[in-house]
């Protein structure tokens, strides 16, 4: 017999139909046009696109449409946390939008300071990039031979949500289609 210790949990829901969609889209192409310090933070670290990451740090604040779902986000968080055996519920400490273009994409990296991440997907056109995670034991492995699964691909789409525990490795590929992929990316503390 074997048992499995420590696994990785990725946390997967649809919340498209409890939150209008169409709306925080809206919200995110605004602010890509309005958002000078964020349209310039983006040109100067040559994201593709727009993200509003290192600019606004007061979403839910501005515009009710992040307001709803902060708290949504808070709810799903706190039945993760549950999942994760965590006794105290999760705060959700920043929120900020992604406008990835075409052929976009960002290299592997986790987010400190924080206990939970994930991102909400808005508008995925077809052949916009994955996001890819990555076995959190590869830096320990040495010699162990190569297994299937060290890197995990998932394919997003409009209402998904997906959050993991801040430490795991992940990345967003390079998309090969024609449009805006629109994200909406968090850290809970
Ligand atoms: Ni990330």
């Amino acid at each position: 017999m074997t048992r499995s210790l420590f696994p990785t949990q990725l946390y997967e829901s649809d919340i498209g139909d409890e939150r209008p969609i169409e709306e925080l889209a809206h919200s995110i192409r605004m602010l890509s046009e309005d958002d000078v310090a964020g349209r310039r933070w983006s040109a100067e670290h040559r994201y593709a696109g727009y993200t509003s990451y290192a600019s606004l740090n007061d979403l839910p604040r501005r515009d009710p449409a992040f307001a709803d779902l902060a708290k949504l986000l808070t709810r799903h968080a706190a039945t993760f946390a549950r999942e994760l055996g965590w006794e105290r519920k999760p705060k959700l400490d920043s929120l900020w939008v992604n406008l990835l273009k075409s052929g976009g994409q960002h290299s592997g990296h986790i987010h400190p300071h924080s206990i939970i991440s994930g991102t909400f997907y808005v508008e995925v056109p077809k052949g916009s990039g994955a996001i890819r995670f990555e076995d959190p034991r590869l830096p320990l492995m040495m010699a162990a031979p190569p297994r299937p699964e060290t890197f995990v691909t998932i394919e997003p789409r409009p209402g998904l949500v997906l959050m993991w525990e801040s430490w795991l490795r992940h990345e967003v590929l390079a998309g090969s289609g024609k449009g805006e992929r629109l994200s909406i990316s968090f850290n809970f503390a």
